[in-house]
């Protein structure tokens, strides 16, 4: 990979870009704006969600840019109460109608079950699943796959397909690499996506990583996404800054050695930021100062 925009190609032969910019809960909130930067900053792949609310601002910021739709790789997801058949149906023609699209390149299950009692979880995705197979098939969407999903969650989709889920998008980043889901989408060819590669900015003040950053002339946040991108996984990654932006796009110029990619890899496991797909965790707040 030389640029964000060269690609991997997705198990049913889709190619998609090595990096995405994500859409979710943008600093200031003048989502449209930030939109418009980074498309103007070189992205094509954008990450977004029924639950961002952000769908709309960049459909519009894609057809203001004068760019041909094919250009782009739009993602977006179904929410935990847009799961279930028919709802899944809907949920997908609001998620068109927003971004007024007539396609999306992945369509993804954003959260593999409920919290509290959601006890037919696996029938309510098997359905939900057999909505994406006839977007699929229909040619409404060129991908379908899934995030925060578990090995566990995923081998019941596996189990009764007939379209197999092309990505899997987790939280990944030093200090939380998922070494076990990962692994396991390795091995049943589905692509891995990083959400939150930077932590949400917590990893930003971790000493080893200011160390490495020190070591190759390269600021935390890109060390972080080199990681990812030379395990092979797909950083989403946000910012709302154009000078952000184009930084996040300056990792093709380095490479971590084996032995620092061990040591990243092996950091403290202790930074989960988001919500566990299984259970309610408590979250920690981490603080590398101390
Ligand atoms: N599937 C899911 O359940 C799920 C969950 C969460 C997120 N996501 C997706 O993943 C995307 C990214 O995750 P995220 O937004 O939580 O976190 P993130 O990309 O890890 O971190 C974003 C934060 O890092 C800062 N930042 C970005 N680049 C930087 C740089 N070069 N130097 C210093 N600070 C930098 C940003 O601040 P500035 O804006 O000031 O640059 C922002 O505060 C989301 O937008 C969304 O699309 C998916």
């Amino acid at each position: 990979m030389r640029s964000i925009n060269d690609c991997y190609t997705l198990s049913n032969g889709v190619k998609i870009p090595c990096i995405g910019f994500g859409t979710y809960n943008a600093k200031g909130g003048d989502n449209l704006a930030i939109n418009r930067t980074a498309i103007e900053a070189g992205y094509r792949y954008f990450d977004t969600a029924s639950l961002y609310e952000t769908e709309r601002v960049l459909g519009q910021a894609v057809r203001e840019s004068g760019i041909p739709r094919e250009e782009f790789f739009i993602v977006s997801k179904l929410w935990i109460d847009e799961r279930g058949y028919q709802e899944a149906r809907e949920a997908f023609a609001r998620t068109l109608d927003r971004l007024q699209m007539d396609y999306l390149d992945l369509y993804l299950i954003h959260w593999p079950r409920g919290k509290e009692g959601d006890c037919d979880w696996k029938e309510k995705d098997l359905d939900t699943w057999r909505a994406l197979e006839e977007l699929y098939q229909s040619g409404k969407v060129r991908g379908i796959g899934l995030s925060n999903f578990l090995p566990h969650h995923t081998e019941n989709i596996l189990k009764n397909c007939t379209v197999k889920p092309v990505v899997d998008q987790l939280e990944i980043h030093p200090g939380y690499t998922q070494e076990a889901a990962v692994r396991y989408c390795f091995e049943h060819d589905i692509r891995v996506q990083a959400w939150s590669p930077l932590g949400r900015s917590a990893m930003l003040d971790h000493p080893v990583l200011k160390e490495y950053a020190e070591k190759y002339g390269k600021t935390v946040a890109q060390i972080c996404l080199r990681f990812l991108l030379q395990k092979g996984i797909i950083p989403l990654v946000k910012s709302s800054a154009m000078e952000r932006m184009k930084q996040n796009q300056d990792i093709f110029d380095f490479e971590l050695t084996a032995e620092d990619m061990s040591i990243i890899n092996n950091m403290p496991q202790n930074t989960w930021l988001g919500e566990h797909p299984d259970f309610a965790i408590p979250k920690k707040k981490s603080n590398f100062a101390q």
